[in-house]
């Protein structure tokens, strides 16, 4: 009788194993909702220098990029790829603001790849 008892306790407990493994989102999907995707787009050094005027970065990077609030990007592109930072001005990070929803897609891949080449 016991026996019994414990082998159907296993099998439940076999049973929502596997449904948990199934509805759980994988870790992979987790990875790719936090990372965007960066889109492929051709750089456009003007455009990216007025973005980055346009939208404020500088106030808080420095009119050089020189730092002030926010870290020097003046050798960025040695620390951090292009998506990196495109992860970084699309989402935000500590005292940096996210820029998806002032920016397109496009143009935060434009000034991420300028950033990028920075080194
Ligand atoms: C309100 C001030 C502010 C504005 C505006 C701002 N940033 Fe930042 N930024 C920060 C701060 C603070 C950090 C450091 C975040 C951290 O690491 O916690 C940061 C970090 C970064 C980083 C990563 C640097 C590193 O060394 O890890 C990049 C790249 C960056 N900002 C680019 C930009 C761009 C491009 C813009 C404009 C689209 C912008 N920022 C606008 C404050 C700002």
């Amino acid at each position: 009788m016991q026996k019994w008892i414990m082998s159907g306790v296993l099998t439940i407990a076999v049973v929502m194993a596997i449904v948990l493994m199934f509805t759980l989102p994988g870790k992979e999907q987790v990875a790719e909702e936090e990372k965007p995707t960066m889109p492929e787009v051709t750089m456009d050094a003007a455009a990216a220098e007025s973005t980055i005027k346009a939208q404020g970065c500088i106030s808080c990077h420095g009119d050089q990029l020189q730092g002030a609030v926010g870290p020097n990007l003046q050798k960025i592109g040695s620390q951090l790829s292009a998506e990196e930072i495109y992860t970084i001005i699309t989402k935000g990070k500590g005292g940096m603001p996210s820029f998806k929803d002032k920016l397109k897609a496009e143009e935060i891949a434009n000034v991420a790849q300028w950033l990028a080449e920075k080194k």
